[in-house]
């Protein structure tokens, strides 16, 4: 049997699907991965293996291979850990392998089992958003995932808990939206005396988001009342805040 685990590659600023698949099958014992990996994701085998026998499981004495599809896309870094982990539990049966196909899952793996933080999450969390999957996700980055949308978002901070949630027999603490820091926003619009009529087009335009033309000799005023615009401009958001990242 073929388990499926999907996960993302990450190019600049895009996060391409990637499919990890998982055959156990008779042979000598081997534990192979192909599909360009880079030097991070063939180590990650040991990593796997370690975390596994963490759990008190053993890799079956077969010829274990791992195939990261598309094969000609080359894959580079470690949150490939956590999808090798999860489709190789599906493909020995530890794990439903159905459940696993309404989520994308992203994560490095500690030698203990630990769930531990790599980059990109949020891009991995978007592209789930975007395929209308879940998210399967470090602990320490569910609150920055969180921020992508409304997706359900398993932020597991071990392998073990991770597998009992999936199982039902616990049950993972939902991930709330990381709080943004309050940006610093300069004058105060109650500084600028009089000027009524500009102080109203500075209103109106950041209410309606439209464009504003300020002419007047020089120490008029304008660039105070352009420095007041981010004061009164209304909050931005989240969906806002990620598209001018
Ligand atoms: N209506 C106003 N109320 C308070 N301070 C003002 C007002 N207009 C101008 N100033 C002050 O005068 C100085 C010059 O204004 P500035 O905004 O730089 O003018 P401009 O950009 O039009 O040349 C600044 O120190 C500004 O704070
Ligand atoms: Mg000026």
């Amino acid at each position: 049997m073929v388990a499926l685990v999907q996960t993302v590659a990450y190019l600049g600023l895009e996060a391409r699907g990637v499919e990890v698949q998982c055959q156990i099958a008779p042979g000598l014992p081997k534990f192979n991965v192909v599909g360009l990996p880079d030097k991070a994701v063939k180590e990650s085998q040991e990593r796997v293996h370690a975390a596994l026998s963490a759990m008190g499981l053993s890799l079956p004495p077969k010829r274990i291979t791992i195939n990261l599809s598309p094969a000609d896309l080359p894959k580079e870094g470690s949150h490939y850990d956590l999808p090798i982990a999860l489709a190789l539990l599906a493909a020995m049966g530890v794990t439903d392998a159905e459940q696993l196909h309404d989520f994308v899952a992203v994560g490095e793996l500690a030698l203990d089992g630990r769930i531990i933080a790599s980059p990109g999450v949020l891009l991995a969390a978007l592209h789930a958003s975007g395929q209308d999957k879940g998210l399967i996700c470090p602990a320490a980055q569910g609150s920055e995932a969180r921020w992508a949308s409304g997706i359900p978002i398993l932020a597991a901070p071990n392998l073990i808990s991770l597998l009992n949630h999936l199982k039902g027999t616990q049950q993972l603490p939902e991930p709330v939206p990381g709080v943004a820091e309050e940006p610093g926003f300069g004058p105060d619009l109650k500084q600028v005396k009089g000027q009524e009529s500009a102080k109203r087009a500075l209103e109106i335009a950041a209410a309606g988001g439209h464009n504003l033309l300020m002419i007047g000799p020089p120490g008029a005023g304008k660039s105070l009342l352009a420095s007041c615009l981010p004061g009164i401009l209304p909050r931005l958001t989240s969906a806002e805040a990620l598209g001018i990242m």
